[in-house]
């Protein structure tokens, strides 16, 4: 399952928003289309949207005529800020753009650096789905043999170019041949847990059981709950996440019920450059997301709303975070500073 794809000069992806009804792919050649996918969240997930980003960049460029580089570059800067202005909390985005405008920078002319830049997207590609398959070996240490673990959101192959980070610890483990069950909250407002990782964990062929949001306490407080793993869009550098909104509610419970509390992100994912939750920007979506549940309305029109996508866990809540470098714990600070180092 590829949830992003590049497939003969177009980018493909499967349509999250329509899953699991129904499974459409997109096939996308214009870079506007692919900066709206993201937006819209047919394709979502923080090293997922990277990737995207990245492509995109890629696919703006190949429409780029131009005589020099310089007339290349300057062309090529619209495409990026159309891309960047989509979803602020995942770190990944600016960072796969920012290695796309380095690319394009060094280049030395126009047709060489359109190469480049399709080459480099592949990488980064291919660099995220060996960091998922290398934090998720690291990450099945802490799962032993019968545990049941609660999971947010959707982390899983989905969410990135293979494999899954949260989501890919538990199939790691499921392939050391343990055996897991996972309770999944359904994911409110957008359902990311009921539609999309019951979805993938029944293709592994790993239990699980859906739960509402709302019922996460009562079974973290009945001893059900080994430990719970969850994604993150952006780690500070003081080891704050910010994550799916309803992670914090999660840890908090985690950490009343004696239950660890773990995080699998990629490097990708840590901005060494805010020095703490506070900082990360957290986006606010549209209203109907929380008046209307796949289509249908809940709420009297018109009703006032709050729709923030993310909610910053601080890392006093969280037990470690697993990289693909290794799995960190506190003190945060000087641990992932030293990953960026070696
Ligand atoms: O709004 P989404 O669905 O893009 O949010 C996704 C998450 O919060 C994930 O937990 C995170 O991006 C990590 S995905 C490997």
């Amino acid at each position: 399952m590829k949830a992003i794809e590049w497939v003969s000069g177009k980018i493909r992806l499967i349509d999250q928003t329509r899953l699991p009804w129904e499974m459409v792919f997109l096939e996308l050649d214009d870079y506007r289309e692919v900066a709206s996918a993201i937006k819209e969240m047919q394709i979502r997930g923080a090293p997922a949207i990277g990737i995207a980003a990245a492509y995109g960049m890629a696919l703006g460029a190949q429409g780029i005529e131009a005589a020099s580089k310089e007339e290349f570059t300057a062309k090529l800067r619209p495409v990026s800020e159309t891309l960047s202005a989509t979803r602020p909390t995942a770190v990944n985005l600016f960072k796969a753009l920012e290695r796309m405008n380095r690319v394009a920078e060094a280049g030395e002319d126009v047709a060489r650096i359109k190469e480049a830049l399709l080459a480099e997207a592949k990488k980064l590609e291919e660099e995220n789905e060996a960091a998922n398959r290398k934090l998720s070996t690291y990450g099945a240490e802490l799962i032993r043999d019968g545990f049941t673990i609660m999971t947010h959101c959707n982390t899983g192959a989905l969410a990135t170019a293979g494999y899954g980070t949260a989501l890919g610890v538990i199939r790691a483990a499921k392939e050391q041949s343990k055996a897991v069950h996972v309770f999944v909250s359904e994911t409110r407002p957008l359902l990311q847990g009921a539609r999309l990782t019951t979805w993938e964990l029944a293709q592994y062929g790993i239990p699980f059981t859906l739960i509402a949001d709302t019922m996460t306490g009562h079974f973290l407080s009945r001893g059900r709950i080994d430990c719970v793993i969850v994604g993150a869009d952006r780690i500070a550098a003081n080891g704050d996440v910010a994550n799916k909104i309803g992670t914090y509610n999660l840890a908090v419970l985690a950490r009343e019920n004696g239950v660890p509390f773990y995080v699998a992100a990629p490097t990708s994912s840590i901005d060494l450059s805010l020095s703490s939750g506070d900082e990360i920007p957290i986006e606010e979506r549209g209203a109907e997301e929380v008046t209307h549940v796949s289509g249908v309305p809940i709420a009297p029109v018109g009703v006032g709303v709050a729709n923030p996508a993310f909610d910053i866990t601080p890392h006093r809540y969280i037990s470690a975070i697993i990289t693909e470098k290794g799995i960190i714990r506190e003190p945060y600070v000087e641990r992932l500073r030293k990953v960026f180092q070696g």
